[in-house]
């Protein structure tokens, strides 16, 4: 057989859909030409001739997704965690932000995020960088060096931010338009744009109307935050008047489409109505737990989303969260999800560690495709965990168990192997 493909050997686990996960203790996940072709426990003689990598008993798992990261924040983690989201934003955030429109600070700054990205869990990210377009291209071109695949947005913001990290309004879309001419020239294969205004309170309407028309006439993707803390949704309400609820702001302004992809972060305030709007156009729900839980925002119903229907995947949220690993962003959404559940309201269920696997995987991969499973027709993302100093002497523990407990335990040092869309990075 003649076909551009490799086989990994190995334990495996992978979520078919929310409530199931699928594990072998002894197999063989087979990419062609980097596609996912199934996992096998005996290798099919069609197979046979292609390269096969033994791991032994490493554990091979999809390749984890962060749904939502700031690269600009990646030097505050773990700090700035004593106040709520827009007192935060000003105190912390915009003079940090600010400070990338300098491209040495940027290039540094972003190198450390790439650096960190690329040793850990995840093969896909979707980024905001920050107003500043030449620092995020470089930024994109940090990213498409490493082979991760990734969107990055440059922010836009034209309101109620210091006048030293602010744009106007023409500034604004002008400097989206040849930022995205630019990313165009670059011919990126694994990097693409995405829209990003801030977020409502930072965002005119005659801002969020331009970028509406931007989305369609570029065919670009955007992403967003939504109904993550009270006093966010509070001022919505004051600068919009005519809207009923927070989601009908980027409505308006013609941000959501059917026809193209959008994430919102956060969504843990977001009426019955909202939520339904969110369904109608089939945005994508980045759920932050760390973040969400730093800055007093409260804690998103999962689990009701899920069953809706609706998109939901992971996100990290650096520097809402402290960490960009999303194993700790899994026992995050499980250990959150407990609380809301037995503090604020039992109809809501809490998740199950194979819920949270879900959405680190397969749940936010469908923003990028058929991404996030080992099931044929996936693109072949997978990482190889050693989690040889995490196993258990008891002789019963089940690849099941191994996997629920990189969630606890896991980082950066037990990703031994990394493979994006059939490419090997490590
Ligand atoms: N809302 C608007 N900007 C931000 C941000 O940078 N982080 C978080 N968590 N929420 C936001
Ligand atoms: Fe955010």
């Amino acid at each position: 057989m003649n076909k551009d493909g490799f086989v990994l050997h190995g334990a495996v686990a992978y979520c078919k859909d929310k409530d199931t996960l699928i594990t072998y203790e002894d197999a063989y996940v087979v990419c062609v030409e980097g596609i996912c072709r199934g996992v096998f426990e005996t290798l099919p003689e069609e197979y046979a001739g292609l390269p096969c990598e033994d791991l032994w008993d490493k554990l091979i798992i999809p390749g984890l997704i962060d749904l939502h990261v700031h690269a600009s924040q990646f030097q505050l983690r773990g700090n700035g965690m004593d106040m709520e989201l827009l007192e935060w934003l000003n105190h912390y955030i915009f003079p940090e932000e600010a400070k990338y429109s300098d491209l040495e600070y940027a290039e540094r700054a972003y190198d450390l995020f790439v650096e960190d990205l690329y040793v850990g869990g995840t093969t896909r990210a979707v980024v905001f960088a920050t107003i500043d377009p030449d620092a995020t291209l470089g930024l994109m071109d940090m990213l498409e060096d490493t082979g991760l695949i990734t969107y990055v947005g440059k922010v836009n913001m034209d309101r109620n931010a210091p006048d030293y990290y602010i744009e106007t309004t023409e500034e604004s879309l002008e400097l989206t338009r040849n930022w995205l001419d630019a990313a165009a020239e670059s011919e990126y294969r694994n990097t693409r744009p995405i829209l990003t205004p801030r977020f409502t309170p930072t965002c005119s309407r005659e801002l969020l109307k331009g970028l509406g028309a931007i989305v369609k006439e570029y065919d670009v993707p955007v992403q967003s935050h939504l109904s993550e803390n009270l006093g966010e949704i509070e001022s919505v309400k004051k600068l919009e008047p005519d809207t009923a609820f927070y989601a009908e702001s980027y409505e308006k302004a013609g941000l959501l489409d059917q026809n193209r992809r959008c994430i919102m972060a956060h969504c843990v305030w977001s009426p019955d109505a909202e939520v339904e709007l969110l369904k109608k156009y089939g945005v994508f729900i980045a759920h932050s737990p760390d973040s969400n839980t730093n800055l007093g925002s409260g804690v998103a119903p999962v689990s009701r989303y899920l069953e809706l229907g609706l998109h939901v995947g992971l996100a990290s949220d650096v520097s809402g969260g402290s960490t960009a690993s999303m194993f700790a962003a899994m026992r995050a959404a499980v250990q959150a999800s407990k609380l809301r559940w037995r503090l604020y309201d039992e109809k809501v269920l809490p998740l199950s560690f194979v819920n949270a696997f879900y959405l680190a995987t397969k749940g936010g991969g469908a923003f990028f495709g058929k991404v996030g499973s080992f099931e044929d027709g996936y693109e072949f993302d997978a990482i190889v965990i050693d989690d040889e100093p995490l196993r258990s002497m008891r002789e019963e523990e089940t690849i099941a168990e191994r996997t629920e407990r990189l969630a606890y335990l896991a980082d950066d040092r037990h990703v031994v192997g990394k493979y994006v869309a059939g490419r090997k990075l490590f």
